[in-house]
């Protein structure tokens, strides 16, 4: 009886998922399901023929050299692949796939829960609730934004930026959006062709590009001041897009009148900044975290790790 391939996994994953990999492959789970440094990634994968990642993985030029020849695919249970070095992957002859399509409705039902939250002052509203400090409803007690009529500017319009652009016009938003190319996937939504003029129009902006060199720390001091005054910053896509120095002062000054945010630059180390504002609604990154959809990102990671492993085409190959 032949061994079965090995395939090491740096995260638990849905137990579906596990179970599934489990009784096809030899499987190597990162059971204290924490961030690897290079040297344990590294350690993890020896013997391995393909290795699952998250984007808590810092998959550098440095870790893919030193992988064992036995890797033929790195499987990223996430749509971003911002944490893999795909030239050195390429250089070294492997596959790289991640997990697009199935996290789309999640994802877009955060940002959509971020706008409502920053706008409506969600966590201040409940931070007075469990204080007991609430002295009783007065008419102009606690106002917030209302988002009705407002313009929701979106930065990339990709299937999570559609998917949040169809809720928001159910909510009586106006879509106006920035892309490298126009769309037809959401009638009514308006293509801005210039960052700047979306920027100028935004009540409400929502990022939903990749975090790549072109766009790391794109929404600057010199974008934030193009916003309306009193716009709302939210961020579902990655934190590296933002500058913290820039939106947390433009939150202190009033020039942001609020922002919600699910990602961070050094995750799980968010700006503690953050933390001291009233006016922002923080998550912890759970963009596509409901039961469903991680479910089926894992599975979508294994489908890819199958692939490869049977020498077809993945689903979704990055490299
Ligand atoms: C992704 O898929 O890239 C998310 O950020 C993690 O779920």
């Amino acid at each position: 009886m032949s061994e079965k391939p090995l395939v090491a996994i740096t995260r638990r994953l849905m137990p579906a998922c596990e179970k599934r990999l489990a009784a096809r492959y030899a499987v190597r789970i990162g059971d204290d399901d924490v961030v690897y440094t290079p040297e344990k990634l590294i350690q993890h994968a020896q013997g391995a023929a393909a290795l699952m990642v998250t984007p808590t993985e810092a998959m550098t030029a440095a870790v893919i050299a030193a992988l064992p020849a036995s890797v033929k695919v790195i499987s990223t249970v996430s749509v971003g692949f911002e944490h893999i070095d795909l030239g050195a992957a390429r250089t070294k002859g492997l596959r790289v796939t991640n997990t697009p399509d199935v996290l789309t409705e999640a994802t877009a039902d955060t940002a959509l829960l971020l706008i409502l939250g920053a706008t409506r002052r969600a966590s201040e509203g409940e931070r007075i609730m469990r204080a007991r400090t609430w002295k009783g409803l007065r008419p102009t007690f606690f106002l917030g934004q209302q988002i009705t009529g407002r313009r929701l500017g979106i930065v990339g319009m990709g299937r999570i930026g559609a998917a949040l652009a169809k809720r928001a016009q159910v909510c009586g938003m106006k879509v106006f959006y920035n892309n490298r190319k126009p769309t037809q996937d959401v009638e009514g939504a308006v293509f801005v062709e210039r960052l700047d003029d979306l920027l100028a129009i935004s009540d409400v902006l929502s990022l939903h590009c990749p975090l790549t060199a072109e766009t790391k720390g794109m929404l600057n001091a010199e974008r934030i001041a193009k916003l309306p005054d009193g716009a709302v910053v939210i961020n579902t896509a990655r934190g590296g897009l933002v500058d913290d120095d820039a939106l947390i002062a433009a939150l202190r000054a009033g020039k942001v009148y609020a922002a919600g945010l699910d990602v961070y630059n050094n995750e799980p180390k968010a700006d503690e900044r953050y933390a001291a504002l009233e006016n922002v609604f923080l998550l912890p990154h759970i963009g596509s975290a409901t039961i469903e959809t991680r479910t089926a990102m894992a599975m979508l990671a294994a489908d890819s790790v199958d692939a490869v492993l049977e020498g077809r085409e993945p689903p979704h190959a990055v490299a």
